[in-house]
């Protein structure tokens, strides 16, 4: 079967299974450009408008059901309206929702953080992880009285101008557009997995540089595990050359009950969180080592000023703490077997259809590329076809499978083996075509 008939015949079958879907994107490009809020949901043709989510499920406004594998791009750890959270949300809503005060709750949820993820001493909440990254660079940054940042080719950490300032070598401008040439060029680009890269830029601008800022897997990139020795490396280059190493682990903290810094034994200068640590509501958090996040402190007399009219508002402080609570050791190691199970029988069903795809995977994290071996940093995912990819998430969504468009899955602590084996069913048999196609 031919691939643009093969997509046709998807695209068709999705348009009749979704018209309500459809109606709303018609609806919501009235008022917002493109139909959309938030770049990363948008896909063609359109996406389905979701009515509900329960558990590891979610339904959609025609009635489809569909396992989440997306989990809000790896937030919702626990899946859908969780019991435990739901109770202790409903409850902390009768003592009103935010107040310009410390509360309790912030302390705790500091304190379970910073007894879990060795790296962080002191903490502060915000409200997304794009906050949290760009105060730990303005940490770093403050901290060394410097304004160079290192960060790897492809790693996203949020929607701020820095981090969203890598130079195109083909375009000779910023990615983002809007961005000023001046923000880029504080900003170096080096391959992940690459330790003489970084060395290389240390070894010319050490003097310049803050902070090497880095996911210890790469996540957007394509879930990108770190080879062996390499942040070990990153740790070593950050005290040669006394630089602050920022680990964004606005994802990777499902790795451990520590996060990947626990899992590699490697401790950071600072950490980035979100996602997971708000049980489901907005949510950032940065902190690190004492020194450093004592520039924060208001008691002094030229403290780093950091606002936020939500930071640590209840609802998001009492959530976060039931989804740390919920997510103990026994949790990890369930999420990390669904992880292996989901893994292995991907790659018996790319083997036995003799498909050139390969998967990564670190623990609860996975990702489905179409490179005959896995990648390694964000350039080698390139090879990867994108139309590939677009055919295989349309006939999961087909087949009642919600993943990202460009092939991650993730897991929740309420999946079982079951709902591993209904995934892979579909896709196994969305395998099976697209081997037909390549077979054109
Ligand atoms: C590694 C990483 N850092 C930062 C962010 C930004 O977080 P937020 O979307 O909450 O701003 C994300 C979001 O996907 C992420 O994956």
């Amino acid at each position: 079967m031919d691939q643009q008939y093969a997509f046709a015949i998807a695209e068709r079958e999705y348009l009749l299974r979704t018209k309500k879907s459809r109606e709303m994107y018609k609806a919501a490009q009235r008022v917002m450009p493109g139909g959309d809020t938030r770049t990363t949901v948008f896909f063609s043709p359109y996406p389905i408008t979701v009515n509900s989510g329960g558990g590891p499920e979610l339904q959609d406004i025609d009635g489809n059901r569909y396992l989440d594998f997306l989990n809000n791009y790896t937030s919702t750890i626990h899946g859908h309206a969780h019991p435990k959270i739901l109770q202790k949300v409903n409850h902390a809503l009768t003592f009103g929702t935010s107040y310009a005060s410390v509360i309790e709750e912030q302390i705790t949820l500091a304190e379970i953080l910073s007894e879990r993820v060795p790296g962080i001493q002191r903490v502060r909440f915000c409200n997304s992880g794009s906050e949290a990254t760009m105060f730990a660079i303005r940490a770093a940054r403050a901290f060394t009285n410097r304004a160079g940042l290192i960060k790897m080719d492809g790693g996203y950490h949020g929607t701020h101008e820095t981090v969203q300032s890598e130079f195109s070598s083909a375009q000779q401008a910023p990615v983002s557009m809007g961005i000023p040439v001046h923000v880029t060029q504080d900003v170096y680009v080096v391959p992940f997995n690459d330790l003489e890269a970084v060395e290389r830029l240390l070894i010319q601008r050490a003097n310049e540089i803050a902070a090497i800022l880095v996911e210890p897997v790469m996540g957007a990139a394509g879930v990108i595990p770190p080879q062996p020795g390499y942040l070990t490396g990153l740790r070593e280059l950050a005290n040669k050359y006394d630089v602050i190493l920022i680990f964004d682990e606005v994802q990777t903290l499902r790795l451990s009950t520590g996060g990947a810094q626990s899992k590699y034994q490697v401790t950071p200068d600072l950490t980035a969180l979100g996602k997971i640590i708000g049980g489901g509501f907005p949510v950032g958090a940065y902190g690190g080592r004492a020194d450093i996040m004592s520039l924060f402190d208001p008691a002094q007399s030229k403290p780093l000023s950091h606002g936020g009219t939500f930071n640590g508002n209840r609802i998001t402080m009492v959530a976060g703490i039931a989804s740390m609570e919920l997510l103990d050791e026994q949790a990890i190691t369930h999420l990390d077997k669904l992880g292996q199970r989901l893994e292995s029988r991907m790659l018996e069903t790319i083997e036995r259809f003799a498909v050139p795809a390969s998967i990564t995977r670190a623990g609860s994290l996975l990702n489905v590329h179409f490179t005959v071996t896995p990648p390694i940093d964000y350039s080698s995912t390139h090879s990867s076809c994108k139309d590939l990819a677009k055919l295989l998430h349309l006939e999961l969504l087909n087949r009642g499978i919600y993943t990202a468009p460009r092939g991650m899955w993730n897991l929740s602590t309420v999946m079982t083996e079951i709902h591993i084996d209904q995934a892979v069913e579909a896709f196994s048999d969305s395998m099976q075509l697209i081997a037909k196609c390549l077979q054109q």
